[in-house]
């Protein structure tokens, strides 16, 4: 590939799906990437068997935490050995994420430590030089994802983060842990705690929790060692490190947003829905570990108290104000087929287009003809230039991450209802976009199916 990127926008067209351009060429099953990230010489530390109930340095605590953040949830036998799924969903199941704990882990000794979900571990990296409290830093590995989807695995590196990172705020609110999350923090410095190997891995989300919550990144005594190679032959991803460089500058906020966000600012009239909680304390650690991704749709409406509770989970308390949430509905009840703005935090639908569209919509998602038959197909879309403007390129890091951490959202409170979900990152992006009605800099970055299922195996 040979396109130049100048800014986030540029990344996110060039890495564009067209139909009858996907360029095919198989996969190279001797370069998989290895799911189980390792490393030269560090000690391994069990965790408990986790206890949400336990005390606030109890390691059982902290085992609760990693194990409803990106633990192993399933696992699946095949001739070629056991497959672990997780907690969190990760496109092409590559699971790129890497999560690092630093500063004083419930339960252990100050330090900076790697969580290994297959091992349900903490791979222990090296002493603390300074820093208070306990952080937790998501960290991608482009390659694991970019072995499959190339240039286009930035999308699903910020996606997946933003899976992990709902995962984590939730699990911390259900252990009554205080905790605070930033997108933007020093990059390098961010990137030396955790040992990562530049422009092939970079820090993508800090959070800070539990009493005494850090203000600085702790510091590592000395170097952090890197992971081992996650492939034979780990390759070059040039529009993922040009993408990741450009977003890797902080840019100060510029200003407040203009006015409502893409989808909503076309919405004629609104109708209310019944609000519902997101599952909360054990009823969250339970959905989040019985979570997974599901395509076995029955052809059935949502009820009601469905959508209102799915439409009231994607309220976040620190929205971005340029990312739009949408839902396209099959119509035959009280609410007519067609696409919706969704007011999260008003609770209600926006009408925006009348019409079945769930055909066309299952068709720009790469022919995933399945998705015709899900009782809900919600859809996340920004402006990337309007904020890219505003914020700088980071703000397409705050974009993806953010619609990622909605996804998550509705896979637990689909879950939690009974219902089946799932996240949908391949689409024919001008198809997808033309159906939305979106113009401009305006795209889709996330889709994600919810409905009834039919019991069957997803
Ligand atoms: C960002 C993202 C994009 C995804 N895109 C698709 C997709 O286009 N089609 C699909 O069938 N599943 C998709 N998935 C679901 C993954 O295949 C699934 O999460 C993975 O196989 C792990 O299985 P689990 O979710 O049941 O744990 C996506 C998941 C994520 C997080």
């Amino acid at each position: 590939m040979t396109e130049r990127i100048e800014s986030a926008f540029d990344y996110h067209a060039a890495v564009s799906y067209r139909r009858g351009a996907l360029g095919g060429g198989g996969l190279d099953w001797s370069m998989r990437p290895e799911t189980d990230r390792r490393y030269e010489d560090c000690s391994t530390l069990a965790l408990p068997e986790p206890l949400a109930e336990a005390g606030p340095s109890d390691p059982a605590r902290l085992s609760a935490l990693l194990a409803a953040s990106c633990g192993v949830s399933a696992v699946a036998r095949t001739p070629a050995g056991s497959f672990f799924y997780r907690s969190a969903p990760s496109a092409g199941a590559l699971y790129p994420i890497e999560l690092f704990l630093a500063g004083r882990p419930w339960g252990f000794e100050p330090g900076v430590y790697h969580y290994a979900p297959e091992r349900h571990a903490l791979q222990r990296l090296a002493p603390l030089a300074s820093g208070r409290g306990l952080s937790l830093l998501l960290a991608a590995e482009f390659f694991r994802s970019g072995w499959k989807y190339r240039q286009r695995a930035y999308r699903y590196c910020l996606l997946d983060a933003g899976h992990v990172l709902e995962n984590i705020l939730c699990a911390l609110d259900a252990l009554g842990a205080a905790r605070r999350s930033r997108l933007d923090f020093d990059d390098a410095a961010a990137a030396r705690l955790c040992g990562l190997a530049p422009g092939r891995e970079s820090a993508l989300a800090w959070v800070a929790a539990g009493e005494d919550l850090p203000d600085e990144l702790p510091e590592a005594a000395g170097t952090v060692p890197a992971g081992l190679p996650c492939a034979p032959r780990v390759g070059d991803l040039p529009l993922v490190q040009a993408a990741d460089a450009l977003c890797a500058e902080a840019a100060p906020g510029q200003g407040e947003a203009s006015g409502p966000d893409v989808l909503s600012a076309r919405a004629e009239d609104w109708i209310p829905l019944e609000p519902a909680a997101m599952p909360v304390g054990r009823d969250f650690f339970a959905a989040v570990i019985a979570r997974r991704s599901r395509r076995d749709y029955r052809k059935a409406l949502l009820a009601p108290a469905d959508l209102g509770a799915l439409a009231a989970s994607l309220r976040l308390e620190d929205p971005l104000p340029e990312l739009g949430a949408g839902v396209l509905l099959p119509g035959g009840g009280e609410i007519a087929a067609g696409l919706y703005a969704l007011d999260a935090a008003g609770c209600r639908l926006g009408r925006l287009l009348e019409g079945v569209l769930h055909r066309c919509a299952a068709a720009a998602c790469l022919d995933q003809g399945w998705l015709a038959d899900a009782g809900a197909l919600f859809v996340f879309a920004a402006d990337l230039e309007a904020l890219e403007a505003r914020l700088g390129p980071r703000g397409y890091r705050h974009a993806l991450i953010r619609a990622g951490r909605l996804g998550q959202r509705l896979y637990l409170a689909a879950t939690a209802r009974g219902l089946g979900a799932c996240g949908i990152g391949a689409f024919y992006d001008d198809e997808a976009a033309a159906l939305l009605g979106l113009r401009g800099g305006q795209r889709l970055l996330y889709l994600v199916a919810v409905g009834e299922i039919t019991g069957s195996a997803g």
